[in-house]
């Protein structure tokens, strides 16, 4: 959801002025979901929303290393369960750990139909 970066030098950002050696924090979920780049339908989720720029694995030098590990496992992980059993549903309340830096689900109940 967000990480921290301290500023080396002086930099504007939208107007707002920072010295060097301020402590900021970059809002990943919120970028996510930036009218300004997604439009209006900015706060759906869209699977098929083409181009997605979206920052969830970072952006520029320090772009996540694991990205494509990451959606390899998400990837197989779904294929492997839509395979054996296509047809569920999400069968009750999700729990979430309290966490600034991830979004943590905790416990997912989910019917599967045999
Ligand atoms: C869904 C899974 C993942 C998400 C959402 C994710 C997200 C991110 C994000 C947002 C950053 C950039 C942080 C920044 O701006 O400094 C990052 C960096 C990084 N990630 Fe991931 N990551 C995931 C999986 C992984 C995996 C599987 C690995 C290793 C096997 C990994 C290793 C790293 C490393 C080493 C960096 C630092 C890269 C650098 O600073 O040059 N990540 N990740």
């Amino acid at each position: 959801m967000a990480m921290a970066r301290t500023t080396t030098g002086e930099v504007v950002l939208h107007d707002t002025e920072l010295g060097g050696g301020e402590y900021v924090v970059l809002a990943y979920g919120a970028a996510n979901r930036d009218e300004e780049v997604f439009g209006e339908t900015a706060d759906r989720f869209d699977i098929t929303r083409s181009p997605n720029p979206h920052v969830s694995f970072g952006f520029g030098e320090h772009f996540c290393i694991g990205a494509s590990l990451a959606r390899l496992e998400a990837r197989v992980l779904l294929e492997e369960v839509l395979a054996r059993w296509p047809d569920y549903a999400v069968a009750g309340d999700i729990d979430r750990a309290p966490s600034t830096l991830f979004r943590q689900i905790t416990h997912v109940p989910v019917l599967f139909a045999p």
